[in-house]
């Protein structure tokens, strides 16, 4: 058939001839409102320690995480994910709680100083356990599902105590919400959200972020609590259970490798908030690729950021938020 031939309904080209008709004819796009930027805190004041395996990702003191911040919401970026990377840690993982760590002052900093802005803290063990694994073990070395639920609670006080509106349950212990719910019940924070990291796989992109966060476990791997790759309906399992125990927000974690799982979670629980994080690998295989000149970053990352969010994120925790906010604000003008 000659394409002179064509009915108008097999033409594509004419909805891609200007970049006009592209912006008009999009179905989905980025405005920068979707994105969620996540911060390593250490203690002291005035640090700034650069993560070798991400690029531009350093370990921030309260006070230069207030730096980031304010240029973050200067960008219309006005939600943070913490993270604690303590001096000591312990078998407990005892200073995940303290009022004094990094995680707790900064979200009490961060209300003080920016009334608009959202603290969102990771509530996990590994970061806080000499052993880096996500809870309290066994003595045969196993992570107790039921022993590691008070201390994970805990720490969800405390960081609500500081100010936090939303905490968010990384480390997959089962039930882990409903202790969560019913210890911010308890403790007068009713109101405090919580978003569960409800699909989050066993992957080999979280690399880096153990780099930063210096938790990789010393002994063994995270695959008895964390999902195996080879489960889409164990996902949505996890996801309704999470709802079940009172999960404000659903997560899936990480993006690029699950977007079929962002994709199904988004169609069976439409009603949910649904955060996908773009994790620590994803991020720093971009980087290496685009530092040795075989891709181009600004490209790369806003077609990865934009995927997520056509697959079915509606936010997307990201370590190229600051970066992505500002292409996509000089894209627009
Ligand atoms: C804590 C936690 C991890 C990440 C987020 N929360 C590490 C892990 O489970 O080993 C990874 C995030 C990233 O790679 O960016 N359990």
């Amino acid at each position: 058939m000659s394409s002179s031939a064509l009915p108008d309904f097999q033409r594509f080209r004419p909805l891609r001839s200007t970049a006009e008709v592209r912006w008009l004819n999009a179905e989905t796009g980025l405005d920068g409102t979707e994105f969620v930027y996540p911060m390593f805190l250490i203690n002291g004041e005035n640090r700034r320690e650069s993560v070798p395996s991400m690029p531009g990702i350093a370990r921030l003191s309260t006070d230069e995480a207030m730096r980031e911040t304010e240029l973050a919401l200067s960008l219309g970026i006005d939600r943070f994910l913490f993270f604690g990377v303590p001096d000591e840690k312990d078998a407990t993982g005892s200073k995940a709680w303290s009022p004094d760590e990094a995680v707790q002052r900064t979200v009490f900093e961060l209300r003080r100083r920016f009334p608009a802005a959202v603290a969102i803290t990771d509530v996990c063990m590994c970061e806080y356990t000499d052993h880096g694994h996500c809870g309290k073990l066994t003595d045969n070395g196993e992570v107790d599902n039921d022993a590691t639920l008070p201390l994970l609670a805990s720490a969800a006080v405390s960081h609500a105590d500081a100010g936090a509106q939303v905490v968010a349950p990384s480390a997959m212990m089962d039930g882990q919400v409903a202790a969560i719910r019913a210890a911010l019940n308890d403790t007068g924070h009713k109101n405090v959200k919580i978003l569960g990291y409800s699909a989050k796989y066993a992957s080999a992109f979280y690399g880096p972020f153990r780099d930063a966060a210096d938790s990789t476990p010393s002994f063994g791997d995270r695959r008895s609590y964390q999902m195996a790759t080879s489960q889409q309906i164990e996902a949505m399992n996890e996801i309704e259970a999470d709802i079940a125990e009172g999960a404000d927000y659903i997560m899936v974690k990480p993006a690029l490798a699950y977007l079929d799982v962002i994709t199904r979670a988004k169609g069976q629980f439409p009603e949910r908030p649904l955060y996908a994080y773009n994790v620590s690998g994803e991020f720093s295989m971009i980087h290496a690729a685009a530092a040795n000149g075989w891709i181009d970053l600004k490209n790369t990352v806003l077609e990865v950021l934009l995927s997520i969010k056509r697959a079915g994120a509606d936010n997307i925790i990201s370590y190229f938020s600051i970066d992505a906010a500002k292409w996509i604000k000089g894209d627009s003008q």
